[in-house]
């Protein structure tokens, strides 16, 4: 399998069926996930919550991020690797925004980065492209916004709103992303949006409209919760499978049932008794 390009992302717009793109934050699974041909690998900020345990986005900073996206990193050689910028790394100002994109650049080894805002952040988004640095935007319910919107709150429900977000899809484009995250808006808003832009439209929580999906992995696996958010499904409940094979394996030890035979070596009869007698004589 060879390794997707920018090129090849931007491609996918043609396709004729959706294309999936996913989270990932350890080694062992992105080793997983890079025999599965995903042509986008996003580590998300989401890291900040399924990894680090903070309430939000918004504290993880640039060094904790930089350590999972090394860890990805090592495990994927085919899908396209996107870093997520945190919170107020790319706020602040358009040297702080390409400073940081470039630490994961050459830090982080990745392919390209990812911010979230429309045109309040333009300038950002043209100079990190312009230093060379591919960037996906990401538009509609911005989880690093969480603070100011008083939580999460989907976007682009009135005439107004929606307007706003068709306008930051389309001056994104200009400034050059070659992908945009849709996420948290109505599936029309996204069904238009994708049909305007040259470029691939991403959705979570955006309907089936797009070009392609994206979903935090914690939420398909059911590795977080108690629940998974109303634009994810969970294939799988790895919270219950954890916990009963945690407990497996209290009953095993508790019932010396583990470790048997098989888990453990025997010394040489021989050189156990020499080595009794050796205590003896110490
Ligand atoms: O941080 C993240 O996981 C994301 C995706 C959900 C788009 O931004």
């Amino acid at each position: 399998m060879k390794k997707y390009s920018i090129a090849d992302i931007k491609k996918l717009k043609e396709g004729k069926k959706p294309f999936v793109t996913l989270t990932a934050y350890d080694y062992p699974t992105a080793k997983i996930i890079n025999k599965l041909n995903i042509p986008l690998i996003l580590v998300g900020d989401s890291a900040s919550m399924v990894v680090y345990g903070y309430k939000d986005t918004t504290p993880i900073c640039m060094d904790e991020i930089l350590l999972v996206t090394k860890a990805v990193e090592r495990g994927i050689n085919t899908s396209l690797i996107v870093g997520d910028m945190p919170f107020m790394s790319y706020q602040p100002s358009v040297e702080e925004a390409i400073k940081n994109a470039g630490r994961f650049i050459k830090e982080g080894q990745v392919d390209a980065v990812k911010l979230e805002g429309g045109r309040e952040y333009i300038n950002q988004v043209k100079e990190i492209v312009t230093a060379g640095i591919p960037v996906m935007g990401h538009v509609g319910l911005k989880p690093q916004s969480v603070l100011i919107e008083s939580g999460y709150k989907i976007q682009g429900k009135n005439s107004d709103s929606a307007l706003n977000i068709y306008k930051d899809a389309i001056a994104l484009q200009d400034a050059g992303v070659f992908a945009l995250v849709l996420e948290g808006v109505p599936s029309e808003l996204a069904e238009i949006i994708t049909q305007t832009l040259k470029i691939p439209t991403i959705g979570i929580g955006a309907g089936k409209n797009c070009d392609g999906q994206i979903q935090v992995l914690h939420d398909l696996i059911g590795f977080f919760g108690p629940e998974i958010p109303k634009h994810a499904k969970a294939y799988l409940n790895l919270q219950d499978d954890l916990k009963n094979s945690i407990n497996a394996y209290i009953s095993d030890v508790e019932n010396n049932i583990f470790p048997n035979e098989n888990n453990f070596i025997k010394m040489n009869k021989n050189e156990l008794k020499d080595l009794k007698i050796k205590i003896e004589n110490l």
